[in-house]
C-alpha cells in the first residue's frame, strides 16, 4: 500500500482530512478466512496470545459472538494459561491446546485463522508482526507498541501480508461514539464549530497502587528473564516501566487522545505536555500528565487539554468533552458519564427530537435565576439532551464483532494498524515533551510510517 494513501504521509501531512476515508475508517485489507474447513463448517479459528486480566475481558464478549473456535492459548505464565484454557473449555466443552512461547504455537498449530494478542505492550509489536507473517489476521489490544518504531513494523507488516489486523481501540466500533461523530457533531453539526476539547482519565490512588502477587504463583526467574522481565513485580507491573509500556499517557491517554482526532478527522499539529512524579515517586513513568494539543481544522483551530491522574478519582473518572460555539457533547464509555447540553443561545433542537435524533434529557428544568449572580457576564445555562438509546452491548464486543466480520469478508476494519498509527503517533510525543519542558511542533517525521 502507498503510504501517501493515508491522511499522513512524509510530506504534507498536516491540516489532510479522513473525510475522504468516511471518516468511520472503515478500511482494511480484503477477507481472508481460510477457503474451507476440514469438517465443512465455516468456523473462524482463533488462539489467544497473552491471558491476562484484559483477554480475561475480551473473552466475555467473543463468547458472545457466534462461530468462534478457540484453539489455542500462549502465555508464558502456567496460572494464567491454564485458567485461560479452562474459560474455553467451560465455554466450548473442550480444552484448547497450551503454549508458553508463541514460536512454539506458530510452529504447530495448523488452521489458525486469527489471533487475540493481549499480551504486555512491549510484546505487541513483535507478537503481531510474526503472525501476521505466518499468514494470520491479528486483533491486538492497544497501545500498538511501547516504541513508535514498533507501532510502525506493526503498520509495514498488515500491509505486505495483506493480512488484516484491528487494534483495539474499542471506541471506534462503540455504537454510542459512531453515532454521536456521524449523527450528532458531522450530520448535524450540533457543537456548531468545535474550538476546544477537554478529556480526562482520573485514577483514585487507592487503584493506582502496585499489583501484588501471590508467591505459591511465581513464574522461574530464567523464564521470566527470557521473555523480558527483571522480576515478578516488574511482570505484574510492567505499565509503569519505561522498557516495558508508555505509562499512564498511553496506557490510559491513548484511548481518549485517539476520540480526539477521531472526531476532528485531522492530526494534531504540536504537543506541549507537563509531567512529574508527583506522589508515586519510585515509578519510571510519571505518574501525572497534563497535554494539550493543537488541531488546524476547516473550521479553525481547536486545542484539546487532557489529563491523565493517578492520585484522584476527581472529575468523573474518563470521558471526552467536544465543546463547540453551540453545544457541548461530553461521551464516555461509561454511558451515564455522557452528556450533550444545547447552550442557550443556540437554535432550538426541536426539530432534532421530533426527528428522533435526541431526547430531551430527563434532567431536572433549568433553574430561575439566582440572586447571587457574580458577573453580570455570566452565561445562561444551557438545555441537557441525551441520545435515543439501544446502544448497549459489553464495551469491547462491537470491535471484536468487527474484527470477526471482516475475517470472513463481510466488514472492512474500524481500526485497522494504518488507521490507529495515525492516532497513537502523537501520543509517543507526549512523555518526550514533558521530560523537556517544551512543546513538540510535529513534523512528518514524527507522524509518519
Ligand atoms: N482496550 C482496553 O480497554 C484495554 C484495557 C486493559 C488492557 N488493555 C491492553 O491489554 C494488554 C494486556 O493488559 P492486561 O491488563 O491484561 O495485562 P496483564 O499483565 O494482566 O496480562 C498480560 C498477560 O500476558 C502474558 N504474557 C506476558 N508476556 C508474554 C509473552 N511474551 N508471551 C505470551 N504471554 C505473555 C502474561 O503472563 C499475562 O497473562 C495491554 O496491552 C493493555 O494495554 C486494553
Amino acid at each position: 500500500m502507498n503510504p501517501s494513501s493515508s491522511f499522513i504521509s512524509r510530506r504534507g501531512f498536516l491540516g489532510k482530512s479522513l473525510a475522504g476515508t468516511g471518516a468511520g475508517l472503515v478500511l482494511g485489507a480484503p477477507s481472508i478466512l481460510r477457503a474451507a474447513n476440514a469438517d465443512g463448517s465455516d468456523k473462524i479459528h482463533v488462539a489467544i496470545v497473552g491471558f491476562g486480566k484484559q483477554a480475561t475481558v475480551l473473552f466475555e464478549s467473543m463468547k458472545n459472538i457466534p462461530g468462534l473456535h478457540f484453539q489455542a492459548v500462549c502465555d508464558i505464565w502456567d496460572y494464567g494459561r491454564k485458567a485461560g484454557m479452562q474459560k474455553i473449555r467451560a465455554h466450548q466443552g473442550h480444552t484448547p491446546k497450551g503454549y508458553s512461547d508463541i514460536d512454539e504455537m506458530l510452529a504447530t498449530e495448523k488452521g489458525l485463522d486469527a489471533v487475540v494478542v493481549a499480551t504486555p505492550d512491549f510484546w505487541h509489536s513483535p507478537h503481531t508482526v510474526k503472525c501476521l507473517e505466518a499468514g494470520l489476521n491479528v486483533y491486538c489490544e492497544k497501545m500498538m507498541s511501547n516504541t513508535i518504531d514498533g507501532a510502525r513494523a506493526m503498520v509495514r507488516a498488515m500491509e505486505k501480508s495483506g493480512k488484516l489486523c484491528q487494534i483495539g481501540h474499542q471506541r471506534r466500533s462503540n455504537p454510542r461514539y459512531r453515532y454521536t461523530m456521524d449523527k450528532l457533531i458531522n450530520g448535524n453539526k450540533i457543537c456548531g464549530q468545535i474550538v476546544n476539547i477537554n478529556g480526562q482519565w482520573n485514577r483514585a490512588v487507592a487503584s493506582s497502587q502496585d499489583i501484588g502477587f501471590n508467591p505459591k504463583l511465581t513464574i522461574p526467574q530464567d523464564v521470566l528473564t527470557k521473555y523480558g522481565f527483571k522480576d515478578m513485580h516488574q511482570f505484574m507491573n510492567w505499565r509503569t516501566y519505561r522498557d516495558l509500556s508508555g505509562g499512564p499517557i498511553s496506557d490510559l491517554g491513548a484511548h481518549q487522545i485517539d476520540i480526539f482526532g477521531w472526531f476532528l478527522g485531522v492530526a494534531p499539529k504540536s504537543v506541549y505536555a507537563s509531567g512529574g512524579n508527583d506522589y508515586f515517586k519510585k515509578r519510571e513513568h510519571f505518574d501525572n500528565v497534563m497535554c494539550i494539543f493543537e488541531y488546524d481544522t476547516p473550521q479553525g483551530g481547536v486545542r484539546a487539554f487532557y489529563q491523565v491522574l493517578t492520585t484522584t478519582s476527581a472529575g468523573g473518572g474518563f470521558w471526552e468533552s467536544f465543546m463547540g460555539t453551540e453545544a457541548t457533547i461530553k461521551i464516555s464509555e461509561i454511558a451515564s458519564a455522557s452528556s450533550i447540553n444545547r447552550e442557550d443561545s443556540a437554535p432550538p433542537w426541536d426539530d432534532l427530537v421530533n426527528r428522533g435524533i435526541l431526547k430531551r434529557s430527563a434532567a431536572p428544568p433549568k433553574p430561575p435565576p439566582s440572586a447571587d449572580v457574580v458577573a453580570s457576564y455570566e452565561s445562561a445555562p444551557p438545555e441537557g439532551f441525551e441520545l435515543p438509546g439501544g446502544f448497549n452491548k459489553p464495551a469491547h464486543q462491537p470491535h471484536l464483532e468487527n474484527f470477526f466480520a471482516a475475517v470472513r469478508g463481510k466488514a472492512k476494519l474500524n481500526c485497522d494498524a494504518r488507521h490507529a498509527f495515525e492516532s497513537e503517533a502523537p501520543i509517543y510525543w507526549v512523555n518526550p515533551s514533558a521530560l523537556r519542558g517544551q512543546p513538540i511542533q510535529f513534523t512528518s517525521e514524527h507522524l509518519s510510517v
